[in-house]
């Protein structure tokens, strides 16, 4: 999950780096108030889980509240690359003397975790790092051993951090190491990381992505969940523990029983789709390996509720959980569903207990379900029916 600005700081400062005093807010009027309790210049900045928003006209000084309430009343309601602008941060506005880049985050191509740095930060480090990669520093950070101050010293040289403030820009470091792992994040990044004209080193903008399967482990992380940005279908099959991603522009419902089947699913079913009209995967839900009638009723309730979904593939490879349990679920979860399973189902069974799971199948007669043995002529039939209705 990725966290807004204020959500990132708040956890920054949780772990004694260095932050602003500020406010978020949702109206215009809680600006102002929020600006005259401060009692400074202020800066008004969009809260949206999006980058670029200073660009975007998201990011905006204010030397009153008065003029605090006019800048959050423009940019509230706001859209910055699709996301809409429902709260903004009012913050003390800081003198800069100098802006840094500074970033923790999962590598997942070398295998590794990974400080970037450097002493041009402000808003266009992708340019940087694109056009100038010798300014960005990238120091492969071991797991085990972690972040102490040697490290960050490293990093902090290796980023070029003028002298004066390397020392504090290296405590910093070591702060948002202990963010990163006590929060279990997978991203956390500083741009920019200032130096005001005290030689004060501060963090003026957050960004932090949680890792969700670490959520066991932080109850309180779900405080952090914003209703209004979350994907209703998301949100109920998260609420229902299931396995479940969104798809834009997709018609066609998928349910498999393990990742890596129902990732090749999908490139099956669009493969299909392209002879239909273009017909897409509408989702990714894995249902796990011993799925019970409930499981497939809670999926299926999902993906039938979603106005996208034309047609429903439903493809499983009986290992553990053998073919005819999974059938005889598929039987017990259209009943759970009754009038609400309006969709056509194609069921392609394989594995452990086929016969007897097709039998159970055929013997139901449903009339909404088609069985096909293959998952080619299975993803061809799923396609062709969503493209008919
Ligand atoms: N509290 C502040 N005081 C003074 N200037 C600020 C403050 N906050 C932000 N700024 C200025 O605005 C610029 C953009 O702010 P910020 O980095 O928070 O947003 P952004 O980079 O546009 O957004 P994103 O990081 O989402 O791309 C900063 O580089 C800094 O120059
Ligand atoms: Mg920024």
């Amino acid at each position: 999950m990725d966290l807004y600005e204020y959500q990132a700081k708040d956890l920054f400062a949780a772990h004694g780096v260095p932050v602003l005093p500020g406010k978020t807010v949702d109206t215009a009027e809680g600006a102002e108030a929020a600006a005259a309790e401060l009692g400074t210049a202020v800066v008004v900045k969009a809260q949206v889980k999006t980058g670029g928003r200073g660009k975007a006209g998201g990011v905006k000084l204010a030397e009153s509240p008065a003029e605090a309430k006019e800048k959050a009343g423009a940019i509230l309601g706001m859209d910055i690359k699709g996301h809409t602008v429902h709260q903004v941060l009012v913050t003390t506005a800081s003198d800069i003397s100098e802006e840094y880049y500074f970033s923790f985050l999962l590598d997942r191509s070398n295998r590794t975790f990974l400080a970037m740095c450097s002493a041009e930060g402000g808003m266009e480090i992708e340019q940087l790092a694109v056009e100038r990669p010798e300014a960005l520093a990238r120091i492969p950070i071991d797991a085990i051993a972690g972040v102490d101050k040697a490290k960050a010293d490293e990093i902090v040289a290796a980023g070029k951090i003028p002298a004066e403030v390397a020392d504090q820009a290296s405590d910093v470091i070591v702060k948002l190491w202990e963010t990163f792992v006590a929060e279990d994040a997978t991203l956390v990044e500083v741009n920019p990381l200032v130096r005001d004209p005290e030689n004060k080193v501060i963090a003026l903008d957050g960004k932090v992505t949680l890792d969700g399967n670490a959520d066991f482990r932080h109850p309180q992380h779900a405080e952090l969940v914003d209703e209004r940005t979350e994907n209703a279908l998301e949100a109920k099959a998260k609420a229902k523990n299931l396995n479940y991603v969104k798809l834009e522009g997709g018609s066609v419902g998928i349910i498999g029983n393990g990742a890596g089947l129902v990732m090749s699913t999908l490139d099956v079913v669009a493969y299909a789709g392209e002879k239909h009209g273009g017909q897409k995967p509408a989702n990714f839900l894995d249902i796990g390996g011993g799925a019970s009638a409930q499981v497939m009723a809670n999926g299926l309730d999902v993906i039938l509720n979603d106005p996208d979904v034309k047609s429903v593939f439903v493809n499983v490879f009986g290992g553990i959980t053998a073919c005819d349990a999974v059938a005889n679920g598929i039987v017990e979860a259209l009943k759970i569903l009754g009038d609400e399973a309006s969709k056509p189902l194609v069921v392609r069974l394989d594995g452990n207990n086929v016969v007897e799971g097709r039998k159970i199948l055929e013997d139901a007669n449903h009339p909404l379900v088609t069985q096909v043995a293959t998952m080619d002529d299975a993803a061809d039939k799923a396609a062709e029916l969503a493209a008919g209705a």
